[in-house]
Formats: structure tokens, sequence, C-alpha cells
């Protein structure tokens, strides 16, 4: 039986791909920048709103020495995705690898959330995933090897502290995964999520609250990014893992 395109050997090697990070001016974007690039990996990184923090990351893969393009754009607006991979080619070549890791969650109980709430939630983090992934998918199918990773939440499956429009956009995002990972698998192109639970050094939670954890956690502590990178590295290494989402939260929720 030959073997399926873009299988290669057990461990995939990261280095010298290129990929599309989105949110990298936040704590987990940041990480995950940084573990790519010391994999080798050349990266575009999108912003926003947050130029400083975008320019400086940028600036921390320049120095591990690898090609980098920091992009701004607002993913609430649903021509922004086909653009940010358009320039990403134009700069460093064919996306290898997209981490739709940008996600907008604003803390509102139910009873306050208002249409313009949810739309601009689910535009960010769910419409915009599927364009991207849309978008870089037709390119990784053709040259047999794609990486597509989607930071996914617990509160897909627990409903979550930072309100229904939130976890709704995060079980939908699930849904995305297991749609294009199982299309996509024979050509080389795996797709996964990672959900963690409450990870601190972010915008969504700079720090553990005071007054104990908003959420019972086995582990007995909140989640750090590099955690985050760790294992969004040993995700997109693995040829033979797709269609999963990797729950990362210190044993809340078992699955
Ligand atoms: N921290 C947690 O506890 C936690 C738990 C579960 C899942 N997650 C998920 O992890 C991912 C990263 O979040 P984080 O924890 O690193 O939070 P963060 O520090 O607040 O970062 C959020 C990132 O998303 C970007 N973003 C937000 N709205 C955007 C928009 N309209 N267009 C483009 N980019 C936008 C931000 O860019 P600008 O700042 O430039 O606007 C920023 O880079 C998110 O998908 C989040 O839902 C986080």
């Amino acid at each position: 039986m030959s073997a399926p395109r873009g299988s290669g050997s057990p461990r995939t090697a990261l280095a010298g791909r290129v990929a599309l990070l989105t949110g990298a001016s936040g704590g987990i974007g940041r990480a995950v920048a940084l573990a790519l690039a010391e994999a080798g990996v050349d990266l575009a990184l999108t912003f926003s709103r947050s130029p400083d923090p975008a320019h400086g990351v940028g600036e921390e893969v320049r120095r591990l020495g690898r090609r980098v393009a920091v992009l701004q754009g607002d993913l609430a607006d649903a021509a922004t995705p086909g653009h940010l991979v358009a320039e990403t080619e134009r700069l460093l070549g064919p996306v290898d690898i997209l981490v739709a890791n940008a996600g907008a969650g604003e803390q509102r109980v139910w009873q306050e959330v208002d249409v313009a709430l949810w739309d601009a939630t689910l535009a960010v983090n769910l419409r915009a995933p599927f364009l991207l992934a849309q978008a870089v998918a037709p390119g990784m199918v053709e040259r047999g090897f794609g990486r597509i990773l989607a930071l996914s939440s617990v509160a897909a499956y627990t409903g979550g502290v930072v309100g229904p429009h939130y976890a709704a956009s995060k079980a939908g995002l699930n849904g995305l995964v297991h749609y294009f990972a199982g299309r996509l698998a024979g050509d080389g192109v795996t797709v996964n999520g990672i959900a963690p639970a409450l990870i601190e050094q972010t915008g969504m939670l700079p720090q553990a609250p005071e007054g104990g954890m908003p959420l019972p956690i086995p582990v007995g502590r909140l989640g750090l990014p590099h955690e985050v990178a760790d294992l969004a590295v040993a995700v997109l290494s693995n040829g033979y893992l797709t269609n999963q989402v990797v729950l990362l939260d210190g044993g809340l929720h078992p699955r």
C-alpha cells in the first residue's frame, strides 16, 4: 500500500514552514509565536488594536532568526481573512500552518448579550477561522501538506464563565474543526483544536483573581501561555493527529 500524500515521517519537521498566526498581540499568541519561531517556522503575525505588542513579538521572532511579517486586520470584517492570507503569501510564501488563535470574549451574563455583541463575537471567533481555513486549504491540498489549529475553549463543553455568545462561538469552532478534518485528512492536512480553560498572563485573564479560583481546577492553578504553546507545537508536529480538540484545562472537564 502506498503512503498517503503528506504522511511523511512520524514527526513533522516544522523548520522552514510558513505559519499565519492570528492574535499574536495577545498572551497565548505571543507564546505560540515564540515556540514556532524556536521550531524554525517563519511567521505572519496578526493584530487588530494592539500594534506595540504585535511588533514586539515580531522583533523577538526576528531575533530568533526567522522571517516575520506583522499584519493588521480586524477579523470582525469578513474581508480581513482573505487579505491576511494574501499578504502572508506575498511577503513570506504559501501558508503551511494556520493557527486561528485570535478571539474575542467580552464577559456578559445571558440577559445582557445583545445582537451586536453576539454578531461581533461570532464573526471573530467562528466566521473568521472558517474564512481563513477556506482560503488556505486549497493550497495546502495542492501541496499535500498543511496544518490548521484553532484555539477553542473549555467553554465549548461546559458553557464557561464568559457568556453564551462566547461558549456558542467556541462550540461552533469545534464543529468547524471536525468538518474540515474529515475532508482534508487524505491530503496531508491535519485540522485540530486546543481548548484551554483559564490561562493567565493574557488579555482575557491578566492574573489569577484575588479571592480564589473562578472555577474548581483540580491542578489548583491557572494555566500558562507557554503550556498552550508547547501543546500547539506538539499538535502541529504530529501528522497522525487530526480531528481532535485537545482539552488543556488542569483536569477541569473530563471528556
Ligand atoms: N486566556 C484564557 O483563559 C483562554 C481560555 C480559553 C480559550 N482562550 C482563547 O485563546 C485565544 C487567545 O486568547 P488570549 O488568552 O491570548 O487573550 P488575549 O491576550 O486577549 O488575546 C486575544 C487576541 O485576539 C485578538 N483579537 C481580538 N479581537 C480581534 C479582532 N476583532 N480582530 C483581530 N484580532 C482580534 C487580539 O488582538 P488585539 O489585541 O490587537 O485587538 C489579541 O491578539 C482566544 O481565541 C481565546 O478565546 C483563552
